[in-house]
C-alpha cells in the first residue's frame, strides 16, 4: 500500500517526540509532558504502523517486547571485553598509581575518570549509521549473547543516536542495571499480587535481560550506563574518557552523573570515600568504584593484558550481601512481651561489619523463607539497615532438618506464650518477666528517651540479674554504696552514675512519655501528645476520641495509650517516678492558628541532614498531620535519595513535592 508523505512524516515526527521525552523522563529525570499525554502520542504511533505497516525496529514502539525466541545467538566481540582488576584497601591503590607512573616513566599526577563501579550486567550496544543494530551480553568477554530485543525496550537506551551520520559504526559499552527505586515498585507490586518476592536488583536485572519473551523484560524498568567505547568507525571522538562522556551524553546515551574526575591518586580516594559515604543514597547499587587514567593516548601506552586493562582499577567496597550458615534460631523477648525470633548466624564480613546474629520477625517470615536450622542463606545488610536473612541458598542436607517452632514458654520466666493478633506471640506474665523488665529499663533509659548516661544495656541487665532493680523507678533509687562493689563498677563509675542518674529527672514531658514505652508511641507520636495537651494529667485522662484528635495518632495508637494509662501498675509506676523527683516543664497550648493546621505531610527516602524524627517533630509543632501513605488528601510530600512509589504516586496525583533543601528553607520560613 502506497503510503501517504503526510503519515510517514506525521510517524517520524511522533518517533522523535516519544523519544525526546524518553530521553527527559528517563535518563534526564525532567519529564515534561504528563504521562498521559505520552500515552497519547504513543497510540497514535500504534495505530498508524498499524494501519499502514510501518513497523521498523528502531521505532519506539518496539520497546513493549515482541514474541519468545528459542534461543538466543551468539555474538563474537570484535574487540574483547575485558574485565578489571581490583584493589580492596588504600596501599594497594597507591600501588596501582606507582606502577603506572613508572610504565608511563613520568612522575607528573595522573588524571582519572572516577566511577561508580555498578553492580548490574556488562553489556555492548552496536549502532550503525546511528541505529541500534545489536545489544549483547559480555559473556566470557569473546562470546556473549544476543540480547537485542530485551535491550530495546529499555526506555533510557536510544534507539536512534542524536546527530550520527550514515557510515557510522560505533560500539558503547556499560552497564545494565535495576535502580532502588524500580526493584522496591517491583516487589511493593509481587506483594500485592502475591508473586514471588525478587531477591536483589542485580539478579532481577540479570534474569530480566535473559528473558526469551522481550515482553518480559519490558515490564522491569531497566536503566543503563556507559562507561566505555569499543569499535568505532568514520567518527572522530575526543581525546579523554571524560570528554567521550560528555559527547556520548549529548547523542543522547545514558552516563552516570556521579562520574567524576580526579588529579592524583589522593583525589582518586578522597572521591571514593566520599562515594562510599553516600553509596545508600544514590539511587543505584554499586560495589566499589572505578579509576580510570582518563587520556586515551595515556591508556594506550600502558595497554593491557589478556584479562584487564593496565589503565583501570577497581576499588572494591565492603559486599552487602553475602552467604553463611543458620546455627540456631533463638527466642527473645521484648520490653512488650513480644517473642522475635533471632537467627544466630556463623560470623559473616558484610555491609561493612561482622553479622553473627539477626532478627527474623516473626514466624511467617520462617515460614515464607522456608527456614531451617543449618540452612546456608543470604544474608544482606545494607547501609546501617539491619542485617536481613533475604533467602535460603542451600537447605541444610541433614535427613532430618530441625523445624523452628516457637516455644510454648517464654525464655526468660517460663510463663505461657500466647499468640496475639496475626502474627504476634507474647510473653503473658507481663512486667515481672525479666526479660520484659530490662528491655524496658534499656528503653527508659537510652539516648533518645531519659538519656541516662552511663546506664547502657550491659549495666541493666547486670543490675536486674543482680536485683538492684526491678522496674524504672528503682533506678531513681539506687545508691552508690549498693552499686560500688559490683563487678565492672568501681566507686568512680558508680559516682558518676549516680550524678547521671540525677540529672536526668530535669527532662521534658515528650521525652517522658516515649521512655514510658507505650506501644508505638514513638518520639514523634510523644511529641504530639506533649504539645497538644501540654500535660500528663490530661493524657492520663484523654478517652479514645479525644487523642484520635491529635496528629499522626490513629484508632490502634490511641487504643494502645488508653489501654497503657487504664492500668494501676503503670499509673503507680508514674507516680513513684514523680515522687523520687522527675519533672518537666507543662507546656502552654494555645487555640491560636498553626501555620501547618489541616496539612499532611508525607515524608519518603533518606532525609540526608534533619533526622527523620526532627523532621516528623517539626512538622507537628507546626501543626501538620504526618502520614505514612500518599493519598489525594496529601498536602505535600518530602521525597530525599531513593524515594519509591510514595513519590511516583505524589508525582502521577500532581502533589507538592519538595527536596530536602526545599524543605529545610520552607521550615526555615514558617519559624
Ligand atoms: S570498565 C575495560 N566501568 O565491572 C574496562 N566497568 O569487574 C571494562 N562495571 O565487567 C570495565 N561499572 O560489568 C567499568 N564504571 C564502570 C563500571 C564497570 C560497573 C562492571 C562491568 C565490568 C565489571 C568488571
Amino acid at each position: 500500500m502506497a503510503v501517504p508523505d503526510k503519515i510517514k512524516q506525521e510517524v517520524d515526527k511522533l518517533r522523535q517526540q516519544i523519544e525526546h521525552h524518553n530521553h527527559l523522563y528517563h535518563t534526564l529525570d525532567t519529564p515534561e509532558i504528563p504521562d498521559a499525554d505520552y500515552d497519547a502520542i504513543v497510540l497514535r504511533l500504534e495505530n498508524l504502523e498499524e494501519e499502514y505497516d510501518l513497523q521498523t525496529p528502531d521505532s519506539p514502539t518496539q520497546r513493549v517486547g515482541s514474541a519468545p525466541l528459542s534461543q538466543f545467538s551468539q555474538v563474537q566481540h570484535e574487540l574483547p571485553m575485558l574485565s578489571l582488576n581490583k584493589v580492596f584497601d588504600e596501599a594497594d591503590l597507591l600501588a596501582f598509581d606507582a606502577r603506572l607512573k613508572k610504565r608511563l616513566d613520568n612522575e607528573k599526577e595522573i588524571q582519572f575518570s572516577c566511577e561508580p563501579k555498578v553492580d548490574g550486567i556488562a553489556v555492548s550496544l552496536l549502532y550503525r549509521d546511528g541505529v541500534l543494530e545489536r545489544a549483547a551480553t559480555r559473556g566470557d568477554g569473546t562470546t556473549g549473547e544476543d540480547i537485542t530485543r530485551n535491550v530495546r525496550t529499555i526506555k533510557s537506551i536510544p534507539l536512534r543516536l542524536k546527530k550520527l551520520k550514515p557510515g557510522t559504526l560505533l560500539e558503547v559499552r556499560g552497564e545494565i542495571f535495576l535502580g532502588k527505586q524500580g526493584f522496591s515498585r517491583l516487589n511493593e507490586k509481587a506483594k500485592v499480587e502475591g508473586s514471588k518476592i525478587f531477591v536483589n536488583p542485580r539478579n532481577t536485572a540479570a534474569g530480566s535481560l535473559r528473558q526469551l519473551d522481550s515482553r518480559m523484560t519490558a515490564k522491569i524498568p531497566l536503566q543503563m550506563y556507559c562507561y566505555s567505547i569499543g569499535l568505532v568507525e568514520g567518527l572522530e571522538l575526543p581525546t579523554s574518557l571524560s570528554e567521550t562522556f560528555k559527547t556520548l551524553g549529548k547523542w543522547g546515551l545514558p552516563v552516570n552523573s556521579d562520574i567524576g574526575i580526579a588529579v592524583g591518586i589522593d583525589a582518586c580516594l578522597e572521591y571514593c570515600l566520599d562515594l562510599l559515604g553516600k553509596r545508600n543514597s544514590l539511587g543505584y547499587e554499586i560495589d566499589g568504584a572505578v579509576l580510570k587514567v582518563d587520556e586515551h593516548e595515556l591508556q594506550q601506552d600502558l595497554g593491557s593484558n589478556a584479562k584487564s586493562p593496565r589503565w583501570a582499577m577497581a576499588y572494591k567496597f565492603p559486599a552487602e550481601e553475602k552467604s553463611t550458615k543458620i546455627l540456631d534460631v533463638e527466642f527473645q523477648v521484648g520490653r512488650t512481651g513480644t517473642v522475635t525470633p533471632v537467627a544466630r548466624l556463623e560470623p559473616v564480613f558484610v555491609g561493612g561489619v561482622t553479622v553473627s546474629n539477626t532478627t527474623l520477625h516473626n514466624m511467617d517470615e520462617i515460614e515464607r523463607l522456608g527456614l531451617r536450622i543449618g540452612d546456608t542463606v543470604l544474608v544482606r545488610r545494607a547501609g546501617d539497615v539491619i542485617p536481613k536473612v533475604v533467602k535460603v541458598i542451600q537447605a541444610e542436607k541433614n535427613k532430618k532438618p530441625k523445624k523452628i517452632k516457637m516455644p510454648e514458654n517464654c525464655p526468660a520466666c517460663g510463663s505461657a506464650v500466647e499468640k496475639e493478633g496475626e502474627v504476634l506471640y507474647k510473653c503473658s506474665a507481663g512486667v515481672i518477666c525479666p526479660a520484659q523488665q530490662k528491655e524496658s529499663i534499656k528503653h527508659f533509659a537510652s539516648r533518645t528517651a531519659m538519656d541516662i548516661e552511663g546506664l547502657g544495656d550491659k549495666l541493666v541487665e547486670q543490675f536486674v540479674d543482680e536485683d538492684v532493680i526491678e522496674n524504672i523507678a528503682d533506678i531513681f533509687t539506687i545508691d552508690e554504696g549498693q552499686i560500688a562493689d559490683l563487678e565492672r563498677m568501681g566507686k568512680k563509675s558508680a559516682e558518676n552514675l549516680i550524678q547521671a542518674i540525677n540529672d536526668s529527672k530535669e527532662t521534658s514531658l515528650a521525652r517522658f512519655l516515649f521512655s514510658l514505652g507505650i506501644r508505638e508511641v514513638g518520639e514523634a507520636t510523644a511529641a504530639g501528645l506533649s504539645n497538644h495537651f501540654g500535660n500528663l494529667q490530661s493524657i492520663i485522662s484523654a478517652d479514645q476520641e479525644s487523642l484520635e484528635k491529635v496528629t499522626d495518632i490513629g484508632p490502634i495508637v490511641a487504643s494502645h495509650i488508653v489501654t497503657f494509662f487504664a492500668n494501676q501498675s503503670n499509673l503507680d509506676l508514674i507516680s513513684k517516678l514523680r515522687s523520687v523527683g522527675v519533672n518537666w516543664p507543662d507546656i502552654e497550648v494555645s487555640d491560636q492558628q498553626k501555620p501547618l493546621d489541616g496539612q499532611t505531610f508525607v515524608l519518603t527516602g533518606t532525609l540526608e541532614i534533619m533526622p527523620r524524627s526532627e523532621a516528623k517533630a517539626a512538622l507537628m509543632a507546626l501543626g501538620a498531620k504526618v502520614a505514612g501513605s500518599v493519598s489525594k488528601n496529601t498536602s505535600c510530600v518530602v521525597a530525599g535519595p531513593g524515594a519509591g512509589s510514595k513519590l511516583t504516586k505524589a508525582e502521577e496525583l500532581g502533589i507538592k513535592i519538595l527536596d530536602e533543601g526545599e524543605f529545610l528553607a520552607f521550615l526555615d520560613d514558617l519559624t
